[in-house]
């Protein structure tokens, strides 16, 4: 009988002991802010104010847009994201300073991947510095303003096949279009055309591997779910369950096409200004560097992929909601169309650099200022 009730208090004591622990981890990092006499919104033990997101049911946007509100009145309020604290700052002097005056303090972007573990995930945005700077000033000469005006005839060029394409797709169905669907495959052969020099034309190629590898680069995913919340929790847990910041076979894919374009050029001597050059000119000019300053054909690789997914997912992102936010604002619509048309007549229908740097009402609309 004795040894029944010792058996109980031990096991009381055990699991008192586990959950005390297990309490500790989730909530240890939660006196942060109160210790710095920072305003911030109350967190929940484990998901901080993260709950909605990581159990999938809110975007992290939205869940960023209400506490911006919540902090309303202060010029910066703590938040946790599960047990990581985190600093959200309102007032807009302050933010300019942290992006421009005092940027060299505030290079990093604070996004986690162990690059031994996920080679091909090793771009520019994902960098920390010394790796950023050294990268960064190796890959700006390929955004020269003098380099973005050659691209401009393949832009062009790009815009003709999307007409085509709209037109193609209201004769299928003359009612509805897809215009997210459309303005990304323009924005695809965009970007494969002036970064890597390749005439995709996934606007009427249904069945391109571009397109399908594109869209699971930012598509939504389980897999990617799963990872930012073990990132939250512990980064310990990628390593042991390898979940990568870009599905592994879209990294492959793209590597694979930038690989065999790199050994196209060099065997055939072709010069192109754009941003395969410049990605090779940093590997060749590091020939004779040190070890630690050589830029590896992975990161070579990696970083032409992280311009692809950098520039067509953005770009197509930002003109479906103009697009979208047109469509419901017909006085602003008619405005921009009166623009387009008066500056074509202006420069007697040639669309050119000039041409697009004249149009100052669209340039507000896309901006987000009308
Ligand atoms: C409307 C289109 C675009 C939007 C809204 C956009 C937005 C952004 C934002 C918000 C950042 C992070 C800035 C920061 O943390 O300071 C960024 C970085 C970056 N973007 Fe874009 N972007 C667009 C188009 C492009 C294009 C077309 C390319 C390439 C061809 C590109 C390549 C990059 C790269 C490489 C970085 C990382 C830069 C660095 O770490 O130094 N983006 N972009």
């Amino acid at each position: 009988m004795l040894i029944f009730a010792n058996f109980w208090i031990d096991f009381i004591i055990l699991i008192t002991v586990l959950f005390s622990i297990i309490y500790y981890y989730c909530t240890s990092t939660f006196n942060v802010w109160k210790k710095l006499n920072v305003p911030y919104i109350r967190p929940i033990p484990l998901f901080g104010n993260y709950l909605r997101v990581a159990l999938g049911i809110e975007n992290p946007m939205e869940t960023y847009r209400k506490i911006y509100c919540e902090l309303a009145g202060f010029k910066y309020g703590g938040m946790f994201q599960m047990r990581t604290p985190y600093l959200m700052i309102r007032d807009p002097e302050i933010i300019n300073n942290i992006l421009i005056k005092d940027f060299s303090y505030f290079t990093d972007r604070g996004i986690y991947v162990d690059f031994k573990t996920e080679p091909l995930s090793e771009v520019l945005f994902l960098m920390n510095n010394p790796r950023w700077k050294k990268f960064r000033s190796k890959l700006s000469p390929a955004f020269s303003s003098g380099k973005l005006k050659q691209m401009f005839n393949q832009i062009e060029k790009c815009g003709h096949d999307m007409i085509n394409n709209i037109f193609a797709e209201l004769k299928k169905n003359p009612n509805d279009i897809d215009m997210r669907d459309v303005v990304a495959k323009y924005s695809m052969d965009v970007i494969g055309s002036c970064a890597f020099g390749l005439t995709l034309n996934v606007a009427s190629d249904d069945t391109s591997l571009f397109r399908k590898y594109g869209k699971t680069a930012f598509g939504p995913s389980i897999l990617y779910f799963i990872r930012e919340i073990c990132v939250m929790i512990s980064p310990a847990i990628l390593k042991i369950l390898r979940l990568t910041f870009f599905p592994s076979k879209t990294t492959a894919f793209f590597g694979s096409v930038f690989k065999e374009t790199k050994t196209y050029r060099e065997q055939n001597n072709v010069l192109r200004n754009d941003i395969v050059h410049a990605l090779i000119q940093a590997h060749q000019s590091d020939e004779n560097s040190s070890k630690d300053e050589t830029l590896m054909e992975s990161q070579i690789l990696s970083n032409a992929f992280g311009f692809f997914a950098a520039g067509f997912d953005t770009t197509s992102t930002s003109i479906s909601y103009c697009l979208y936010e047109l469509a419901l604002k017909k006085n602003i619509q008619d405005r921009v169309r009166e623009e387009i048309k008066l500056t074509k007549s202006k420069y007697n229908g040639v669309i050119d650099n000039e041409f697009l740097n004249d149009l100052h009402y669209l340039d507000m609309v896309i901006a987000g200022n009308k």
